[in-house]
């Protein structure tokens, strides 16, 4: 990295356009090994945050030296598990012949609900859901048991042997027929403001509709993978590829029936997670451990993909009914909102998902009079999970529809009616479960977007390729997001961290998150070493452990910077104190005036290097490692009625999206992308574009190609990817600009810093609104197209059909 790269602090990149061009120059990685290595000086003034840094595995992962479970150097009599799947969606479960299973190559054992020592429910928050199915099955690929063998092939194969005898019960498939004989998971939900009919019988104009959203498959590269090795004593090691080790801990130990303090649960890594692996990373291990306890040996399992697809859950489908009143300048000012999430056979963590969903049913608008239903329907499918967004997209979606609804009925521009609805700042700022929005940043950030996107010139450029083809209709839209920041779960917005100084000056980071992918560990390394006063080569951040940091939270909810960051910084502190207090002490001044930069400890007398200050301090038995434990402040919430602040602050974005549909087949392509997303100021602005620019992507498959579809069976038939298509490179707008906002966040968070992992996935809603806006052009002017989701070939040919 050269002179002019360290060069850009976080005060000399105002300007969006700035930054993004020394992200790409910035994130290219040096050639050079020593670079890394090396623990000098840096140019003075040199800051690790605000850089473009690359990622702090990003060498290891390209060269295949970056360990995943998988890779973990299996110990001898290892042996391998896997999943036998119920092949009926409901029935009473009434018994299970192992015996040609047995006799299989290899075949050690199976594994069943009668082998659990501990309670046979699995410990998460809801308790309804078992270990193993026992009498009862509750969707195709539930699990039953595991069977046990010395190879991974073996004891699939074995697994397909195993004869369950079911006598099948009615299924509910259809998130309708479930809210219909009112089959829940959990309580439905209920927030009012005002009084929605009678604000829609006054209005000039109504609408009604409904709107169906699928789910989607995480489709992380790294499926799911847990590896128990029993320890002395009926201790245990857990390698879990998990966004949360203690829940895999909890779990662990009451399935066993022993303490948490017995179970140690390592993740170094995951190859994503993206929510799957929230919760539903914890029946791997459970039932290896399982085996492990039985068998008396360590014992991996690893799902294969296509298995992975019939187990776990995905994002919830949901489905709405809802009705608008709104004035002649598209003014929304009454609204009825249905929404029936589609839960699959357990609660796991369906209930904070569609309060999510309830939450961010205003996207940026002000909602007056408004009511919100939320059914939590529980169906013979796999149980439906976190999946980036947690909710907020489902509840954004449908009031974009029906913003780009009310546009197309009025015949006004769409964006001029989202404008229109815009929260207000000192008026109509109150969202409809009380919380005052305070940092809205939309008004201008939308109209920083239009200008840059040349929207409106587009809008006639594209006016005028419709009238001339009469194939090939384009469409464009621009979307905002407005995503709320904290776990909803108030008590999950705490952490910890451990700083470790060594008497060479190296320094070791450890806290309670999870890297995935998303640079957390990049992150807390940089604000660690600027805390210091070090270079970054200089901080090492570990594998994630429960024996280290005890009770973290999930990683999740896009708060892992903001909540490990702090922790990790407070806990650098702490080791700063005390050395700052030594030195001050040495050269009698105070210990306010001790500065700590450039790998240098400074005082008015003069410049030490940080490597020999710890070294004196260590001879002098000052303490060179502390903890540092953070909790997000001003948050609370009642969970009866969904209101008070709910989330410390909001992430806001907005993206220009340009279509072309082929109205004889339906096929889209996505064109052009211009985002401008806020991140407040970046501590890492390649790590933060990577986020939104896959974010994005990831939002665009939701809502495009991924299709999951189950026969009338139950059975999930878009189970591996010749049948489930994810976007691939090729599916990249050729044209996909991304800008950062020029302001920090307005709350005191870190670094000025604002959460970015979800926020940007939500900004292709607009990509639904673009190809919602292609299709109109084939319709009369103001006949409502409508076109559930995903807009696959076969949706976007129907909704074109539909005159
Ligand atoms: N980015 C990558 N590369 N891989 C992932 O699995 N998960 C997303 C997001 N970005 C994910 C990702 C989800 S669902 C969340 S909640 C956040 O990262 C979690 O990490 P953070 O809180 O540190 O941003
Ligand atoms: N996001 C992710 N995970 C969660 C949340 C949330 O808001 N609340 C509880 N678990
Ligand atoms: Mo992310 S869905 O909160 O793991």
């Amino acid at each position: 990295m050269n002179a002019k790269d360290l060069s850009v602090s976080r005060d000399a990149v105002a300007d969006p356009d700035v930054r993004t061009a020394n992200a790409r120059a910035d994130s290219v990685p040096t050639a050079d090994p020593a670079q890394k290595q090396s623990l000098t000086r840096q140019p003075a003034g040199a800051r690790a945050a605000g850089r473009s840094t690359p990622h702090e595995s990003a060498r290891a992962q390209v060269a295949g030296a970056a360990t995943y479970v998988d890779d973990i150097p299996e110990l001898r009599g290892t042996l391998h598990a896997a999943p036998i799947l119920s092949t009926v969606a409901h029935g009473k479960l009434l018994g299970v012949d192992t015996t040609l299973a047995l006799a299989m190559p290899g075949v050690r054992d199976v594994i069943l609900a009668c082998d659990i020592p501990g309670d046979p429910v699995l410990g998460n928050f809801s308790h309804d859901e078992p270990v193993f199915a026992q009498d009862t099955v509750q969707h195709i690929g539930q699990v039953i048991g595991v069977v046990v063998a010395d190879t991974v092939m073996q004891a699939r194969r074995a697994a397909r042997k195993v004869v369950c005898h079911i006598e099948p019960l009615p299924a509910l498939l259809k998130v309708q027929d479930a809210l219909k004989a009112q089959s829940y998971v959990l309580p439905p939900v209920f927030v009012k403001r005002g009084d929605a009919a009678a604000a829609l019988l006054k209005a000039a104009h109504r609408l009604q509709g409904t709107l169906e959203v699928g789910g989607q498959e995480h489709f992380y590269l790294e499926g799911q993978v847990a590896y128990v090795v029993p320890q002395e004593q009926q201790q245990w090691l857990v390698y879990s590829s998990t966004q949360h080790p203690g829940e895999i801990q909890h779990w662990v130990s009451h399935a066993l029936g022993i303490a948490n303090h017995a179970v140690r649960v390592e993740c170094r890594r995951m190859g994503g997670g993206f929510g799957g692996k929230e919760t539903q990373s914890g029946q791997m291990a459970v039932w290896a451990a399982i085996a492990a306890h039985k068998l008396h040996c360590p014992i991996k399992l690893r799902l294969d993909r296509d298995d992975d697809f019939m187990v776990t859950g995905k994002r919830h489908p949901f489905a709405y009914e809802y009705e608008v009143g709104f004035g002649d300048s598209g003014r929304l000012t009454g609204l009825k909102l249905m929404m029936a999430v589609n839960c699959g056979f357990s609660a796991d963590l369906s209930g904070p998902v569609a309060d999510r969903a309830v939450f961010h049913a205003d996207n940026a608008y002000f909602l007056e009079d408004v009511e919100i239903a939320s059914y939590r329907c529980k169906t013979n499918t796999q149980s439906n999970t976190a999946f980036r967004g947690f909710g907020g997209p489902q509840g954004m979606i449908v009031i974009e529809t029906i913003m780009g609804d009310i546009a197309r009925s009025l015949g006004l521009d769409p964006l001029d009616i989202r404008r229109r609805n815009l929260y207000g700042i000192g008026e109509r700022d109150v969202t409809h479960y009380q919380m005052k929005v305070e940092d809205n940043i939309l008004e201008p950030l939308l109209a920083k977007l239009e200008q840059t996107s040349h929207y409106r010139q587009r809008r006639e450029a594209i006016a005028a390729w419709n009238q001339a083809s009469p194939v090939i209709k384009r469409g464009i839209a621009i979307t905002p997001v407005k995503f709320g920041i904290s776990f909803t779960a108030t008590l999950f917005n705490q952490a910890g961290a451990l700083v470790h100084v060594y008497t060479d000056g190296s320094v070791q980071v450890n806290h309670g998150g999870t890297e995935m992918g998303q640079g957390l560990n990049t992150k807390v390394a940089q604000i660690v070493a600027d805390e210091l006063g070090v270079p970054l080569a200089q901080v090492l951040a570990t594998a994630s452990d429960t024996s280290k940091v005890p009770n973290a939270s999930a990683t999740a909810a896009s708060a892992g910077t903001d909540l490990n960051a702090r922790a990790a910084q407070y806990a650098a502190r702490n080791v700063r104190d005390n050395l700052a207090q030594f030195v001050a002490g040495l050269d009698r001044c105070g210990a306010g005036a001790v500065q700590f930069e450039n790998g240098e400890v400074v005082t008015p007398a003069g410049a030490r290097p940080f490597t020999e200050v710890v070294k004196l301090a260590y001879a002098n038995r000052i303490q060179l490692w502390s903890d540092g434990f953070y909790r997000t402040p001003k948050i609370h919430y009642d969970k009866a009625t969904l209101t008070g602040r709910p989330f410390y602050y909001f992430a806001y974005g907005a993206a220009c999206t340009e279509v072309a549909i082929d109205t004889l087949t339906g096929e889209s392509r996505v064109l052009k992308v211009d985002i401008l997303h806020d991140v407040g100021t970046s501590i890492n602005p390649a790590i933060d574009i990577g986020q939104i620019e896959g974010g994005f992507i990831q939002g665009m498959g939701w809502l495009t190609t991924e299709q999951l579809v189950w026969n009338d069976k139950g059975l999930l038939t878009t189970h591996a990817p010749s049948t489930y298509k994810i976007p691939a490179t090729g599916d990249v707008p050729e044209h996909f600009k991304v800008d950062l906002w020029p302001e920090p966040n307005r709350e005191d968070n870190v670094f000025g810093s604002k959460a970015v992992g979800e926020p940007p996935l939500m900004l292709a809603i607009s990509v639904y609104e673009a190809l919602r806006d292609a299709v109109g052009a084939v319709k009369p002017g103001d006949q409502l197209v409508v076109m559930d989701a995903p807009a696959t070939a076969e949706n976007v040919l129907r909704a074109v059909g539909s005159r």
